[in-house]
């Protein structure tokens, strides 16, 4: 896939922002105000499958021999590590089921964490994840990573379980997200269909979509 790495936003930063044009596309749609909701969801879904495709791209694999109805031949598999997805509710759910099909053996956590609006800063209020998180490769579900208060949260609550392989696929970012998490966590890779403008004064992303929670389940 086309991409853009190592944004400006900051020169340690290990983002990618996917340009291809089915996720362009699909992005515009997202965006746009008179979307419906059954439509957003099923715009989320489908950009989820391809955001993961490029964040799994490096997952270690090995070759193996298999039988074709006809011969003997090489073959790759998944050998790493197993991969545990964890959403950040509530909208991070919204992405799951795109995840869960791709690579449906993975566990599943979730980090219930909402953000006071007047500080911005996270509260956890849910944590539940697999016993062997430590042992896994984290993918961690976002769809915006807006000042990244809960994300850089949510990292560290899986840091704390273990984990030490860890990416965040998001849909939209914006700088400031950006910088925060990699401040904290250099390590972990971004994948996003877009990098935006920044934030207004309600920590919301410009151009951004709107509410992603609000937007998902049809609430206000
Ligand atoms: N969360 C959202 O749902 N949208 C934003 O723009 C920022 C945070």
């Amino acid at each position: 896939m086309e991409t853009r790495t190592d944004l400006e936003t900051s020169a340690t930063a290990q983002v990618t922002e996917v340009m291809h044009p089915l996720v362009q596309h699909k992005l515009g749609l997202l965006r746009d105000v008179t979307t419906t909701t059954q439509m957003f969801r099923q715009l989320v879904n489908e950009l989820t499958l391809l955001l993961t495709y490029e964040a799994t791209k490096d997952l270690a694999d090995e070759e193996i021999e298999i039988e074709t109805p006809l011969e003997r031949t090489a073959a790759r598999r998944i050998s790493g590590k197993k991969v545990a997805v964890c959403p950040i509710l509530r909208a991070g759910v919204g992405m799951l089921d795109a995840v869960l099909s791709l690579v449906p053996g993975a566990r599943v956590g979730f980090i219930g964490l909402f953000r006071d609006e007047e500080t911005l800063e996270p509260v956890e209020y849910f944590v539940k994840l697999p016993g062997d998180i430590a042992d896994r490769d984290v993918i961690l579900l976002d769809p915006m990573l807006a000042t990244g208060n809960s994300t850089a949260a949510a990292i560290e609550t899986v840091k704390r379980a273990g984990a030490t392989s860890i990416r965040l696929i998001a849909l939209i970012a914006a700088p400031e997200g950006i910088e925060r998490v990699h401040r904290e966590h250099p390590e972990v890779l971004i994948v996003v269909a877009s990098v935006d403008r920044g934030l207004n004064e309600k920590g919301y992303i410009l151009p951004g979509l709107g509410d992603a929670g609000d937007r998902l389940y049809g609430t206000k």
